[in-house]
């Protein structure tokens, strides 16, 4: 873990906290570098850990920048940000990881942002902008009050490259997402990148497979999504393998939670099957795999699973813990 301080924070658009965060000891432990669509995990006052994208350009050194929305459903992490989190806090942070990284062999790149889903998407930008690559960025709001990093996208070097469309426009300036996909179809090496809620992800992913692009020109990073959870849920039963212990996981209980109350705890983090904290490798029977964080051939392969939010197929599933 790192020590950082914030060192600003200030408000963009409606309601997104924008943080710049230093080492507090630069010269001891200076900031890791990192690439473009990298995030780090934030140790917040609350106790709670919660993963947010660097939003800022690879190329700098000495600071890291994120930006946070308050969400009216959150679970307690944006709300931490926004109230307990001030000029001069210091902040316990991971080194940055990243699993939505750019293809160094695109010929060209779409780079495509719902709402806050533009921070990854903002740091992608930067970096195509400085080794001159081609790309397009379509970013989508609600509203242009809704829209931070508005003036931040105007006054860059890329700000030509960059269409905003918002919900509450005329026709005209909407995404017309199947005319996008479909121009670039026949090019060769054309690579899209999306983030933003649920909803616009599988609209962008959908559609793009259903009009024949490669899987692996397509890359995406969720912004949190809806764990599929409901007191029908068939029960079934997990083992912990180190000690044998047999533990039955209820419908509408997580694994994670199952665990727990027999004092097994497994390390979480968004606790909605997107940021890889829990995985956990399964050593017997099928997992029902219910996360946007392991790739369709991981899934494929039932080695692993997500206990925060993925539950079995089969009666019992042994674990290795
Ligand atoms: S805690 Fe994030 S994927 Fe499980």
């Amino acid at each position: 873990m790192l020590q950082v301080r914030v060192t600003r924070k200030s408000m963009d658009a409606e309601d997104v906290a924008v943080l710049e965060l230093a080492s507090v000891d630069e010269e001891r432990q200076p900031l890791p570098a990192f690439s473009a669509g990298a995030h780090i995990d934030v140790q917040l006052p609350n106790g709670l850990v919660r993963q947010y994208s660097l939003c800022n350009s690879p190329a700098d050194s000495h600071r890291y920048q994120i930006g946070v929305l308050r969400d009216s459903a959150s679970r307690g992490g944006s709300t931490a940000v926004h109230d307990l989190i001030k000029e001069g806090t210091t902040l316990e942070i991971s080194s940055p990881r990243n699993h939505f990284p750019l293809a160094i062999e695109a010929s060209h790149s779409i780079l495509l942002a719902g709402g806050i889903g533009v921070t990854p998407i903002l740091s992608m930008a930067e970096r195509l902008s400085a080794i001159d690559a081609p790309f397009d960025f379509h970013y989508c709001t609600r509203s242009l009050q809704c829209t931070a990093f508005h003036s931040r996208i105007l006054a860059s070097a890329f700000a030509t490259r960059v269409s905003f469309h918002h919900d509450d426009g005329d026709e005209g300036q909407k995404l017309h997402l199947r005319e996008l996909l479909d121009s670039h179809r026949e090019a060769t090496g054309v690579h899209l990148y999306v983030c933003g809620p649920q909803g616009f992800l599988d609209w962008v992913i959908q559609s793009a497979e259903a009009a024949g692009w490669p899987a692996a020109q397509l890359h995406y990073e969720y912004f949190g999504a809806e764990v599929s959870k409901s007191n029908s849920d068939a029960e079934f039963e997990v083992q912990v393998s180190s000690s044998g212990l047999l533990v039955r996981v209820l419908g509408g209980q997580s694994v994670v939670e199952a665990l727990a109350q027999h004092g097994v705890q497994v390390e979480t983090s968004c606790e909605q099957g997107v940021c890889g904290t829990c995985v956990t490798r399964v050593l017997r029977g099928t997992p029902d795999h219910r996360d946007h964080y392991l790739t369709a051939q991981e899934h494929a392969a039932n080695n692993q699973f997500m206990p925060c939010c993925s539950r079995s197929k089969s009666p019992v599933l042994v674990l290795d813990l």
